[in-house]
């Protein structure tokens, strides 16, 4: 299995079954020098055993890096803080991150509802001024959503948006994706100023006393110029972490959940018609076309799953995608169906001590989006222009494009017509 082919990028469920179907589920893919894992059992238990699956290659890139852009990437001196740390400095700064950012429905709710409102309202406003004309979801909305939501959240400007998405971008083709040798060392700089950047948005925040309620300054208070709570460069780590696991994610899902109900029509009518549903729509769509669908971790010692062994020191594609679509844990897993009860088994959130600390924050944009949305513009539709293909990847699944036609019916009084809209009521 080659996550580069063009059958990965294009029908993935396909390199799923064929691997899930294989007597071991476990599979050496020698070109990569990754271990391929993708029953349920086995990424379940990988992601959950942190001393044997170790995390400290997990944001280091899959491929031999070329000598000019590896010499900038050693510059990036980033304290591991979150995906890439392993005991003892991730419990630490995993308290931390769970002080300082809300993770639980209900502290989502309380400290980012009004902020995901007034941005998807932003947004949704914008699209119905376009009516009639075709546009491309993804950088319209799925991808400008979540990032504006994060700079809020960490209190950055608005104006840097466009560098910030310039950067993340360029930090997941760096780190997953298959960039020839120039192109790295174009990344490798960028993503060298992004942490730079980072640095100066702490150093920012230090000088003016940090009094504000952004993830920032709520950090630098907690650390209470304790750096064995904290240290500096850990709190400007973690905001280097957040601005791209917290953006390019929920992008993932708000792409895949729109077009598993644009490529429906049924699907999109009945999300406008009762905003209910939206819940159990998402949840649907994190298992059956998850965001991220491949993560890394490093085995340190020698592991037995199932038939095979895998040495120690081996790196280990969890193949979240296919763990997902495992029989043995779903019923009829190639069937996308939003009232399955075994739904809350996916593992799109990871599991274990790294379980993703923005979950409740992309339920909760999610379920906002899709329910403004398709309560603003219920004949929303793809475009006959759109073909799916995905971003080459081995861990973010993105489609490259969503075209789709903004068509309001002149019935409809969306929130837009109406100055407000009510749906998050019923989708919250
Ligand atoms: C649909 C959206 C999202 C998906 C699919 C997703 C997925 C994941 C996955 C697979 C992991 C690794 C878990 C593991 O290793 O067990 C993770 C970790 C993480 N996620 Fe998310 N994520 C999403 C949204 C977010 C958001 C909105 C934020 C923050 C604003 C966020 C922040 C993080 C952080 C900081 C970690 C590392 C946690 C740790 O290592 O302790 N994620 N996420």
């Amino acid at each position: 299995m080659n996550p580069f082919s063009r059958v990965y990028l294009t029908d993935p469920a396909s390199m799923w079954r064929r691997i899930l179907d294989d007597p071991d589920g476990v599979h050496y893919a020698e070109d990569l020098g990754l271990w391929l894992i993708s029953r349920h059992a086995h990424v379940r238990r990988a992601l959950a055993d942190a001393a044997t699956f170790a995390n400290a290659l997990t944001l280091a890139p899959v491929y031999e890096v070329c000598p000019p852009a590896l010499s900038v990437i050693m510059q990036i001196d980033a304290p591991p803080t979150t995906a890439a740390a392993d005991p003892p400095t991730h419990p630490r700064t995993r308290r931390a991150l769970r002080a300082t950012f809300a993770n639980t429905a209900e502290r989502v709710e309380a400290d980012y509802g009004a902020i995901v409102r007034r941005r998807v309202d932003q947004l949704v406003s914008r699209l119905v001024a376009r009516q009639g004309d075709q546009v491309d979801l993804i950088p319209d909305f799925a991808t400008e959503l979540p990032l504006l939501v994060v700079l809020d959240i960490l209190g950055v400007p608005d104006a840097d948006i466009g560098q910030i998405r310039r950067w993340a971008d360029g930090q997941i083709a760096l780190i997953w994706g298959q960039p020839d040798p120039a192109e790295q060392v174009r990344l490798a700089k960028g993503l060298l100023e992004f942490w730079h950047y980072c640095e100066e948005l702490v150093r920012q925040r230090m000088e003016s006393g940090h009094q504000g309620d952004d993830f920032i300054s709520r950090a630098l208070t907690y650390r209470d110029d304790d750096d064995s709570v904290l240290t500096v460069p850990e709190v400007a780590s973690l905001a280097f972490n957040l601005l791209v696991a917290g953006h390019e994610t929920t992008a993932g899902l708000l792409a895949h959940a729109l077009d598993q109900a644009l490529s429906t029509p049924q699907r999109w009518s009945a999300i406008a018609a009762d905003p209910g549903l939206v819940p159990a729509f998402v949840g649907e769509t994190l298992r059956f076309a998850p965001a991220i669908d491949g993560w890394l971790r490093v085995t340190t010692r020698e592991v037995t799953l199932g038939a095979v062994t895998i040495p120690a020191g081996a790196r280990c594609l969890l193949l979240i995608g296919a763990a997902n679509r495992d029989p043995e844990a779903f019923h009829d897993p190639d069937r996308f169906d939003p009232h399955r009860p075994d739904v809350g088994n996916h593992l799109s959130f990871g599991h274990g001590p790294h379980f993703c600390i923005g979950a409740g924050l992309a339920r909760l944009e999610a379920g906002i989006a899709l329910s403004r949305l398709a309560e603003a513009i219920p004949g929303l539709r793809l475009s006959p222009e759109q073909h799916r293909s995905y971003k080459p990847n081995v861990a973010f699944r993105a489609h490259h494009r969503l075209l789709a036609i903004v068509d309001i019916p002149a019935s409809s009084e969306g929130p837009a017509a109406r100055g407000g809209a009510t749906a998050e009521v019923h989708a919250g």
